[in-house]
């Protein structure tokens, strides 16, 4: 697949087909996305894949919490978004609802909604990713979210579909006990993993973008014409 095809492509994908990925095949994803770079080539990242029972046992412990009210408690907690950031997840939200015919002022839909989410939205995968607790966290965050983009593409490539979820990984406890990741590793972020349902309208979901030139300065091209308006 043409990279930029690959990279104006991908997107969210929120509903699966119910087919397991094959082992050989993530495997091959992994094998790929860890050439991306990282900090001092200190390759922070770590993976456990769960399928199966495993990642049942967790969607549902976590079903089960988020029904209790229980108040998330990952590893690096989530801070609400303000103004303009606010705006942008209140967008994407919205036009998720739309697409799925919910009325983002219903309490019960939309909580059904987010459900999913904390059920890795029913993946026959997840690929859970951490990181060792002596490193500076800022920094392994960034290696982790290059390794993360090319885990994305390469499933891309393999007609696999993806989603990030740091809803999922709400409640570590759980991950830790399933996956036996020790204390010491800290869980950054889960990634749903399966072949997409590509009748679903929520997998239609292409998410806008700021324009560039709202976002880009110029340093030193005084001779070239600006191309963008
Ligand atoms: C670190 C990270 C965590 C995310 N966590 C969630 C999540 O918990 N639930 C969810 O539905 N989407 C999650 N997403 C997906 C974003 O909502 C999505 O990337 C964004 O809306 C842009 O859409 P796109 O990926 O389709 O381009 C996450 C993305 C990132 C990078």
């Amino acid at each position: 697949m043409d990279l930029g095809l690959a990279l104006r492509t991908r997107r969210s994908i929120r509903v699966y087909r119910r087919d397991a990925v094959p082992r050989a095949v993530i495997k091959e994803i992994l094998d790929t996305a860890v050439r991306a770079p990282s900090s001092f080539n200190s390759q922070p990242w770590e993976f456990v894949v769960a399928s199966g029972q495993s990642l049942d046992a967790i969607r549902d412990h976590n079903e089960q919490m988020l029904a209790r009210g229980e108040p998330p408690h990952p590893d690096f907690p989530a801070k609400r978004l303000e103004g303009v950031y606010r705006q942008r997840q209140l967008e994407v939200f919205a036009e998720l609802c739309r697409l799925e015919g919910v009325d983002p002022h219903n309490k019960a839909a939309v909580a059904c909604l987010r459900r999913r989410s904390y059920r890795f939205f029913e993946a026959p995968a997840a690929i859970i990713i951490s990181f060792d607790g002596s490193l500076d966290a800022v920094r392994a965050h960034f290696d982790l979210g290059m390794v993360s983009q090319n885990i994305c593409l390469g499933a891309l490539a393999q007609n696999l579909g993806t989603c990030l979820c740091l809803e999922a990984v709400s409640y570590a406890e759980k991950i830790r006990e399933v996956c036996a990741i020790p204390p010491e590793k800290k869980i950054c972020v889960a990634i749903a993993l399966g072949y997409p349902d590509t009748g679903h309208p929520a997998n239609r979901l292409l998410s806008q973008r700021e324009p560039v030139g709202n976002l880009t300065r110029w340093a030193g091209f005084e001779n070239e014409e600006a191309s963008e308006a």
